[in-house]
């Protein structure tokens, strides 16, 4: 491991500070599941290719549900025929490890972090989860699994009228919606832990930031606040983003270009000697 590194690490060890885990897609994307804003993200309906970013709307599933619907199993299906990674075992090992120091704030709707072994106290799911969804309506906010009667779909398989009638909300019978942050919505405490996140940010010693592009809010917020602080970034992406921008820019920072499942485990191994 590089000079720089380590002694960010020691610093850490000897603090016995806590420790933050920023997660995106990039962590998932050697279990097979696509990132977001890579090639593979895209969803045709009909004759017409969308980026997530216009399926992934309230707007979106207002005009069609079913059609968002769609891709959300086709990705729930992707997620649950995948396994979690070296990199999701290493940040499962860190929370043994520093237990009540430790926080996990992650952007992804997989659920391979909860699989892997994290808990879900200390797994902030900032994004949701797409294997539970709750009432459109918001008549309660009762947060569930996916009806198991579903089965696995294929890209192209279509919404049965069984189907439609499972994906029901089960105390005011109107159409569920998948339980996630959609582009046009806002974070919050209840089903997001914007607070939550904000206030670990501001006690945190070392963040760890592993494989996101850092284009959403909350994470750099989480990101801004721990530098300010002065606390330790260590950014592990292939690419360059926001946050290796920031490890770098400061004296305490880190950019490992590694992929998290190479990098992960070495960290891990380090802080736990
Ligand atoms: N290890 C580490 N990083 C990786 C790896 C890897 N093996 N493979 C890819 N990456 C990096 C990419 O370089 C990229 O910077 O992961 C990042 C994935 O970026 P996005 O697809 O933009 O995913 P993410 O940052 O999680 O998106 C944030 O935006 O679209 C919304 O709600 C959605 O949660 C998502 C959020």
């Amino acid at each position: 491991m590089d000079a720089k590194l380590i002694t960010a690490l020691e610093h850490f060890k000897k603090s016995e500070g806590n420790i933050t885990v920023l997660t995106g897609a990039g962590i998932s994307s050697e279990s097979g599941i696509p990132t977001f804003r890579g090639k593979d993200g895209y969803w045709t309906v009909g004759s017409k290719e969308y980026h997530p970013e216009e399926m992934a709307t309230f707007r979106m599933f207002k005009m069609k549900p079913y059609e968002v619907w769609q891709w959300y199993l086709y990705r729930k299906t992707v997620c649950a025929q995948a396994e979690p990674n070296l990199g999701h075992l290493a940040i499962v090992e860190l929370e043994k490890v520093f237990q009540d120091r430790f926080v996990l704030i992650t952007q992804n709707v997989d659920g391979l972090h909860l699989r892997a072994g994290n808990s879900p106290d200390r797994t902030y799911q900032i994004h949701g989860n797409l294997n539970f969804m709750r009432c459109s309506d918001e008549c309660s906010d009762l947060i569930v699994p996916l009806p198991n009667k579903i089965p696995f779909k294929d890209k192209t398989a279509p919404i049965t009228e069984t189907e439609k009638k499972l994906l029901t909300c089960s105390q005011c019978g109107a159409i569920a919606r998948p339980h996630v942050l959609w582009f046009d919505e806002c974070y919050d405490e209840k089903f997001f832990r914007f607070y939550s996140s904000l206030r670990k940010a501001e006690k945190t010693d070392l963040l760890l930031v592993v494989g996101t592009s850092g284009a959403t809010n909350l994470p750099m917020q989480v990101g801004v606040t721990v530098v300010h602080r002065g606390g330790a970034l260590i950014d592990i992406n292939p690419e360059p983003n926001p946050f290796s921008q920031m490890a770098i820019s400061v004296t305490n920072g880190y950019y490992c270009s590694e992929k998290s499942s190479e990098a992960l485990p070495q960290i891990v191994k380090f802080l736990k000697k």
